[in-house]
């Protein structure tokens, strides 16, 4: 009976350390992913990204545009609201506690957007491994429709600037898959 308990306390804690560790991944920056992301090979996920207009949606932040949006809301600086930040970084609110120093919000929708926070997974024998990413936070995908729900996370009407969003045009300009 001790024995058994001794073991379920071992798991127990095992368990929360787990849930912890998980729970406490920092968002690394794109530097981070992009370094082995990049080859022909690989798919050039980095290269893709960078010509999508989401490697640019900060900036789009600091544009004529934005700051004329912003006022109309009474947001004086976009650039600096939470209220714009979050769709144009990683559509959900932005914590700096969860960024390790790489990390930069000028980098706008990046991979750890829509990938997770990747300290967890980011070494080579974790990547490698699809299930053991998965448990180390990178984000599974179920499906299209389940993506599609993750881009209306920021392709909707709370956009002051929302076009309609049809997915598969839209994933069609920015997929990056492995060839
Ligand atoms: C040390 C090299 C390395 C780094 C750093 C790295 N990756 Fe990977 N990643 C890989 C390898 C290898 C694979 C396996 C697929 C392949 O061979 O291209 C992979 C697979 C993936 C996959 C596909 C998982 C699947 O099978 O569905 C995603 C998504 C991904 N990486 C995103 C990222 C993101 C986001 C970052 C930054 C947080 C990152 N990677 C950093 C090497 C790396
Ligand atoms: C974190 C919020 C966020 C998520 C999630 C997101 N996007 Fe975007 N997307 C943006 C923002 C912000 C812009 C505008 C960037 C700019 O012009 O500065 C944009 C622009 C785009 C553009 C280029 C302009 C356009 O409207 O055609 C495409 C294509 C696009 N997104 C596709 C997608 C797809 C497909 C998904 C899901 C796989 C997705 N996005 C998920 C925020 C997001
Ligand atoms: C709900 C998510 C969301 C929020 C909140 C958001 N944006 Fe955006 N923004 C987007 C997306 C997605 C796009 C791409 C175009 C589209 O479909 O709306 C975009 C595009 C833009 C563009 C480029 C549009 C163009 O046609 O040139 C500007 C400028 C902009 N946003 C400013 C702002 C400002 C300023 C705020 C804060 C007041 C803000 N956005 C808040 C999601 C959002
Ligand atoms: C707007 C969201 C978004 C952004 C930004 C984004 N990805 Fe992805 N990525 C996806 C989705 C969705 C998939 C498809 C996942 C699936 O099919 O399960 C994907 C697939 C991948 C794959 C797997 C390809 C395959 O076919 O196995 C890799 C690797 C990857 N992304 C790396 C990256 C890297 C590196 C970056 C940054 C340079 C990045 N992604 C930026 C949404 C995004």
């Amino acid at each position: 009976m001790r024995k058994l308990t001794v073991i379920l306390t071992i798991i127990t804690v095992f368990v929360a350390f787990q849930t912890l560790a998980f729970s406490q991944n920092k968002y690394i920056g794109k530097k981070g992913c992009i370094m082995c992301h990049t080859t022909e090979k690989s798919g050039k996920q980095a290269a893709i990204w960078q010509k999508s207009n989401h490697s640019q949606a900060y900036t789009t932040l600091t544009s004529d545009k934005a700051i004329e949006i912003a006022k109309s809301k009474g947001i004086a600086n976009p650039a600096e609201a939470k209220e714009c930040l979050e769709c144009h970084t990683l559509g959900k609110t932005v914590d700096p506690a969860l960024f390790d120093s790489k990390f930069d919000i000028k980098d706008g929708v990046q991979c750890e957007t829509c990938h997770g926070a990747g300290s967890g997974y980011k070494t080579m024998p974790i990547m490698k491994d699809k299930a053991k990413s998965i448990a180390a936070g990178l984000i599974e995908y179920k499906d299209e429709a389940a993506i599609e729900a993750w881009c209306k996370n920021c392709h909707n009407e709370k956009s002051p600037t929302y076009k309609d969003f049809v997915f598969k045009d839209r994933w069609e300009l920015i997929k990056h898959p492995k060839p």
